[in-house]
């Protein structure tokens, strides 16, 4: 048997794998579809994932098994002859940011050894995102104006010097309000609050902190992505819907109030993070086509090594003669 020449690079094949999600969404950008632009990217991302040497289980997607055709929780993906991973999909997160061509939107995965990403259902969390230097000084239970404070000291600047963001939500008029007794500057998002994350753990970005309710799934990946960045997501689940305590129970939770850290979240020892941008974004470009080639940005992060890696690919599709520009 042929001895391969170098080891699967897990965290580059999944690089091809968001790329291709990532290609599919831009070209439907601003088509006003957001159902048909997460749909191809669904698509693609499942295909891709075929052909990676894995023996993958999706543990975070697009539903339950009677709800998504594909990329399912419980689906399994790759080839099912490599390692065995637990995988944890977004293939658009921000369908609306692509259907309307607005900033922000990406495609993202992550990845860990078996039982390394929590299980969340699909409801919602309460979630507070902070940069590495304010990890372990911030309490999603605190008042906001405390939490603001801590993150400030954190940061060596005052807090109104900090930019906080938050999804743009009639459940948050509150929030907002407390943010702005505080002082703190404030910017209200669409939709997107799993790159908000990404972008607070980043310092340069001019992003402080995330607050607010948005999706569990989204809070797991963002897990996944602080513990590549050393940043902190402390989360919440919150029920809106009766149908969400038989969901919970069907996972197993049964501590409902529970505060949830980065590492109850995504407690892999081995995680791999990856994200294309579709739409422009703070860290990640959009996809850009060109006659003969696409070009993409992603963003692919491991805990062992602990790498962080901006990845700017140009795809020439047409043969020899593409000019490859910088
Ligand atoms: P989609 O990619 O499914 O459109 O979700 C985008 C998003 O804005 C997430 O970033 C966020 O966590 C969640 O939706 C918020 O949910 P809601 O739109 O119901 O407030």
């Amino acid at each position: 048997r042929e001895v391969p020449m170098t080891p699967v690079d897990l965290p580059l094949e999944f690089v091809r794998v968001v790329e291709r999600a990532a290609i599919a969404a831009a070209r439907t950008m601003g088509q006003g579809d957001r159902q048909g632009s997460d749909h191809v990217a669904v698509e693609a991302m499942r295909q891709e994932m075929e052909t990676v040497d894995i023996d993958g289980t999706i543990v975070i997607g697009e539903g339950e098994r009677d709800e998504a055709p594909m990329l399912y929780i419980g689906e399994k993906v790759g080839t099912r002859g490599g390692p065995a991973v637990d995988i944890a999909v977004d293939p658009l997160e921000g369908t609306n940011l692509c259907a309307t061509g607005t900033p922000g939107a990406i495609a993202v995965l992550a990845a860990a050894e078996q039982g390394g990403l929590l299980h969340a259902p699909d409801i919602y969390m309460d979630k507070l995102v902070v940069p590495g230097a304010a990890r372990g000084k911030v309490d999603l239970l605190a008042p906001v104006a405390d939490n603001l404070k801590a993150i400030a000291s954190a940061l060596n600047r005052d807090v109104d010097d900090l930019v906080v963001i938050v999804l743009d939500r009639p459940r948050h008029e509150q929030l907002i309000a407390d943010i702005r007794r505080a002082g703190a500057r404030i910017r209200l998002i669409g939709d997107g609050d799993l790159s908000a994350g990404i972008s607070a753990a980043v310092s340069g970005t001019g992003v402080h902190a995330v607050m607010g309710t948005g999706g569990a799934p989204e809070g797991v990946l963002t897990a996944a992505a602080m513990r590549c960045l050393n940043g902190e997501i402390q989360g919440r689940l919150v029920l809106t819907r009766p149908s969400d305590v038989d969901r919970l129970r069907k996972m197993g939770i049964t501590d409902i109030g529970r505060v949830y850290r980065t590492e109850d979240l995504a407690p892999g020892r081995h995680v791999v993070f990856a994200a294309a941008g579709v739409t422009d974004g703070g860290l990640l470009k959009a996809v850009r086509f060109f006659r003969d080639g696409i070009r993409t940005e992603c963003l692919v992060m491991t805990t062992e090594p602990h790498q962080v890696r901006f990845i700017d690919t140009i795809h020439a599709e047409s043969g020899p003669d593409v000019v490859i520009r910088f």
